[in-house]
């Protein structure tokens, strides 16, 4: 691949003193911003006794208190902004499936500055001016849709805004508009994939190049299906609504080593989940966000649920974080027995004679809690292809994770098929 270093912008360009220092600088602006327009987080700082000039070093922030969803959802809708309504040029809103929806806002700036980093994710997984862009992330309330869009524009690429569903169109348009890029949630990859073979298309003789993946979290056994079955390069894309949607943190696709978290406008830091207290640099824990130039909504200390581990630079000077394994709210608890989704995806992907669909059931017998790990066959396995996949996935997740599974293999395209972020858990058990 060419040299990247050629079309970088200033942020990126940026050597190690240079960003420490620029955040800093940012972050006492932002600190003073929410104090002073924000009653919220004046509360919350003058309860811990601090003044945003307390913040004399990066160090410092640990010192500040954290925000919480709930936090936003005692705020909601509008207590949050620190500017005047009239400056909010959009608004948009998380899912809300456990509450109330936790409203975001957006200055002009702040689009702008949304649309530089989603432009920069673009190039550092490979797109460049000139590329078409099949952006399939859901268009609406939802920051992914949106958020792609404008991004692929301001670095200078045809968009095909799809959105999500109508599964059989989308087939259709990557044929015959001829797109380089597709962004879009890796499980809903899976259902294009599926549409690609009902079609009786080679879905390795399309126009892609490049997937850019993202808003849930998926292992490198997922990578490599749709690398190979797309003959693509798949790279992750990361972000929350509550930061500003997709574009806090990309992987290079010349490294695929991890995320790039754009750390000159999002300033990342690790903690335990418990304590709260800030670990070093190569420790998995709760990563947590300080937005370092937004206006209308600015976030300090925002924990995100996530985990994950912060490890240095390599593509570019940012630090990287790793593929988030998972959020705390995915984790499941069987029988004394912690797991997330991701640990049986990279089990399932790995069995012959299964497809990448699979899900995981909850349900109480007597006082225990089950769980069946249901996962599609592959078209074409036998049953006996199906029983020893069933007893392997069965094996790999008791020894691999230590928790009994039932394991069902279901027909070839019976489990529900996600149009955007999929739903792994189906929770049976009674409140
Ligand atoms: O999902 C923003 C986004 C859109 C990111 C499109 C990437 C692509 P929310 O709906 O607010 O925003 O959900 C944010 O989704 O806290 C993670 O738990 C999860 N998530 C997002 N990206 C990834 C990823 C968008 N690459 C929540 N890997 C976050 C794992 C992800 N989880």
């Amino acid at each position: 691949m060419a040299d990247v270093t050629d079309v970088l912008d200033a942020g990126e360009r940026l050597d190690a003193d240079g960003l420490r220092a620029l955040q800093l600088e940012r972050l006492r602006t932002t600190l003073r911003h929410a104090y002073e327009n924000v009653p919220f987080y004046r509360d919350s700082f003058d309860k811990a006794g601090l003044r945003p000039e307390d913040c004399r070093s990066l160090a410092d922030l640990a010192r500040f208190p954290f925000t919480t969803k709930a936090d936003l959802r005692d705020n909601y809708p509008y207590g949050m902004f620190a500017v005047p309504r009239d400056r909010v040029r959009r608004i948009h809103a998380s899912s809300g499936t456990t509450g109330l929806p936790t409203v975001v806002g957006y200055t002009e700036n702040d689009l702008s500055m949304w649309s530089d980093m989603v432009a920069r994710s673009i190039r550092a997984a490979g797109g460049r001016p000139g590329d078409i862009a099949h952006v399939a992330y859901g268009y609406g309330l939802f920051t992914g849709g949106l958020g792609a869009h404008y991004g692929a524009e301001r670095l200078g690429c045809t968009v095909i805004p799809a959105s999500g569903g109508m599964t059989a169109r989308q087939v259709q348009l990557i044929q015959d508009l001829k797109p380089g890029i597709i962004m879009v949630t890796p499980s809903y990859m899976l259902t294009i994939l599926d549409e690609f073979e009902r079609q009786g298309v080679d879905p390795r003789h399309t126009s892609l190049r490049v997937g850019i993946f993202g808003a849930e979290p998926w292992t490198e056994e997922m990578r490599q299906e749709i690398e190979e079955r797309f003959a693509i390069d798949a790279v992750d894309i990361y972000g929350l609504s509550e930061v500003i949607g997709p574009g806090v943190a990309q992987e290079c696709v010349e490294t695929k080593d991890g995320l790039h978290i754009w750390e000159d406008h999002f300033y990342p830091e690790v903690v335990d989940p418990l304590t709260g207290e800030v670990l070093p640099d190569g420790e998995e824990g709760e990563l947590v966000f300080t937005s370092l130039t937004k206006e209308a909504m600015p976030v300090i200390r925002y924990r995100t649920r996530d985990l994950t581990t912060l490890m240095p630079g390599t593509a570019r000077v940012f630090r990287r974080m790793r593929k988030i394994t998972g959020r705390s709210d995915d984790l499941v608890i069987v029988r004394g027995v912690n797991l997330f989704p991701t640990q049986v995806e990279e089990i399932v992907l790995r069995t012959p004679g299964v497809a990448p669909h699979f899900q995981l059931r909850l349900t109480r017998e007597g006082r225990l809690d089950s769980l069946t790990v249901r996962a599609e066959a592959r078209a074409g396995a036998t049953p006996e292809i199906r029983d020893a996949a069933a007893r392997s996935i069965a094996a790999a997740v008791k020894d691999g994770i230590g928790v009994s599974a039932r394991v069902e293999i279901v027909e070839p395209e019976s489990l529900e098929r996600s149009v955007g972020k999929i739903r792994r858990i189906v929770d049976l058990r009674p409140r």
